[in-house]
């Protein structure tokens, strides 16, 4: 008995000089197969401890299960170190590195914060309008009759139907947030309100059913339409550049009087006349005019005091003719192609 413990004391010590001079894959397989294997020394030891009287059997076996263990524990660890699969080869350096796209804020979200810049350094507050309105802010208190064709179920997505209970619906513009502005503090209101809109339209390269708006809203004592021409001047000046060109022509709002839509020269006939321009040199970006005193009366100022004016632009309307977009449906395509330019 004392030979076969004197024997495994003694493996034990060769082992772990052996441990200490792995430094491969190859020698740590080698090791492998010396102490480890069927026919390896540990194996050995097992067999002739077979002989050996069940007295001492016991004592000699566990200090040789023990080594056992042990050198497995380490092999594994050792595998895990030197097997082919953790082993970081680079094949070729030069080798071009992965591409990753970086996100960055859509074309929409960044002219809204460029427009919202340009109205804030001249004195506008931002306001939050709703997405849901009711008849009476998106239409009524705008001084849009009850049968004026713009509240008719083609252009309108009604939420609920007619009942005694008030009707909701998607916004049509950014209007209804003028209304909520004045019905919620006292002249003098200087706001801008940007948004998502929704018409039910046929989607076409020129129209989709959800869209976004700047409205913009001025009303104090003497505000005069000269105020408002100024003020467009100068936002078509920072938006488009210095030289951009554009005229202001007599429309039709029932919400102001008088009503006038401001174009901007076609980018792509230089003004000259194609078909995006309907070969008229111009496009329209905005309506706008001097607040109703009809629409005065539903919120509560006196129009013999005040007097105002509001605008609203859409948003991909212009930013087509900023960026020359053909095809509106491009904004919302999310074509990482199209979105990296901008
Ligand atoms: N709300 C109008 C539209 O959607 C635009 C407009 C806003 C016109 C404010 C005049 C004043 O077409």
């Amino acid at each position: 008995m004392k030979d076969l413990l004197k024997k495994v004391e003694e493996l034990k010590s060769e082992i772990e000089s052996d441990i200490n001079v792995i430094n491969n894959a190859d020698n740590l397989e080698q090791f492998r197969i010396k102490y480890l294997s069927r026919k390896g020394i540990i194996n050995s030891l097992f067999e002739e401890l077979k002989t050996l009287d069940a007295s001492v059997k016991a004592q000699v076996g566990k200090e040789l299960n023990l080594l056992k263990r042990d050198t497995e524990t380490i092999y594994q660890s050792l595998l895990e170190k030197y097997s082919e699969k953790t082993e970081f080869k680079i094949e070729d350096a030069t080798l071009p590195g992965r591409i990753y796209n970086i996100g960055t804020k859509h074309l929409i979200t960044q002219a809204l914060e460029d427009i919202i810049k340009i109205f804030v350094k001249i004195g506008f507050k931002v306001y939050d309008g709703f997405e849901i309105e009711d008849e009476y802010h998106n239409f009524d208190a705008l001084n849009t009759p009850e049968h004026h064709p713009a509240r008719d179920m083609q252009d309108t997505f009604y939420l609920n139907s007619e009942g005694k209970d008030k009707r909701y619906l998607l916004r049509t513009h950014t209007s209804p947030g003028q209304i909520r502005v004045m019905e919620s503090q006292s002249p003098p209101v200087r706001v801008i309100v940007p948004g998502k809109c929704y018409r039910n339209e046929a989607i076409s390269s020129r129209s989709l059913a959800m869209f976004h708006q700047v409205e913009g809203l001025y009303v104090d004592k003497g505000v005069t339409f000269r105020e408002l021409k100024g003020t467009l001047d100068y936002f078509a000046k920072e938006f488009f550049g210095k030289n951009i060109k554009t005229r202001l022509r007599p429309s039709f709002f029932s919400f102001t009087e008088p009503s006038g839509e401001l174009d901007v020269e076609c980018y792509l006939c230089n003004s000259k006349g194609c078909r995006v321009c309907k070969y008229t040199g111009w496009l329209e970006i905005l309506g706008c005019g001097m607040v109703d005193p009809n629409v005065f009366e539903y919120v509560g100022y006196d129009p013999e005091i005040y007097t105002g004016y509001a605008f609203g632009m859409g948003i991909e309307r212009t930013l087509m003719i900023r960026h020359q977009v053909p095809d509106i449906r491009m904004f919302y395509e999310n074509d990482i192609r199209f979105l990296k330019q901008f």
